[in-house]
């Protein structure tokens, strides 16, 4: 399937680098835990992680959602399908998501995540279309605004492929 290059794997980490340390900068001193939403955000995740050094002590946990099935349109429905295996409460937690299309996915685990009383909450999101937006969703930390494109590689899917791209990328029309 061809691909075209949106955002090259050196401008990614560049980016995520920037981040890691915008993070490590506001937590350094204190324990914080990364939950990776699955499994848009396990690329993402793994470099954010390794990008955020060791003055903050840092764990990393995961949870999966649905919202799409292989579509490429939201249906509204979110569905945990995999929850922390461990408690947040009174946690610094910073939520880490590959993108905010709708807004819906991210405005439902935050309110979840919220009830289980963690000390903080915040989201880091590598990209988000605002063209799309159908909620509002405060966005902490963010890598990249992108037009109304769908995007894969660096974790992303197209009917679950093409996650392994090591770049951001649009899948060209009619193939
Ligand atoms: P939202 O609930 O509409 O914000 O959708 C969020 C989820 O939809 C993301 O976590 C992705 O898994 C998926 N998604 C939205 N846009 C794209 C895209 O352009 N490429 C791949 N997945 C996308
Ligand atoms: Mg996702």
């Amino acid at each position: 399937m061809p691909v075209e290059t949106l955002i090259s794997a050196d401008i990614i980490a560049a980016r995520v680098r920037e981040l890691g340390r915008e993070i490590a900068e506001r937590y350094q001193g204190r324990s914080v835990v990364l939950v990776a939403v699955l499994k848009g955000s396990f690329v993402f995740a793994a470099d954010l992680a390794r990008a955020i050094d060791e003055r903050v002590a840092l764990e990393v946990e995961f949870m999966a959602v649905r919202s799409y099935g292989d579509a490429t349109e939201t249906s509204g429905v979110v569905q945990i399908t995999s929850d922390l295996t461990r408690s947040i409460e009174g946690k610094h937690v910073i939520l880490v998501e590959d993108i905010v299309d709708t807004g819906l996915t991210m405005a439902y685990l935050l309110d979840n995540l919220r009830t289980r009383g963690p000390a903080s909450l915040e989201l880091c999101a590598l990209l988000q279309k605002p063209a799309r937006a159908r909620i509002p969703v405060d966005i902490d930390y963010l890598g990249f605004t992108i037009d109304d494109v769908f995007v894969v590689g660096y974790g992303l899917d197209h009917a679950q492929q093409l996650r392994n791209l090591p770049y951001l990328g649009v899948v060209s029309e009619g193939e």
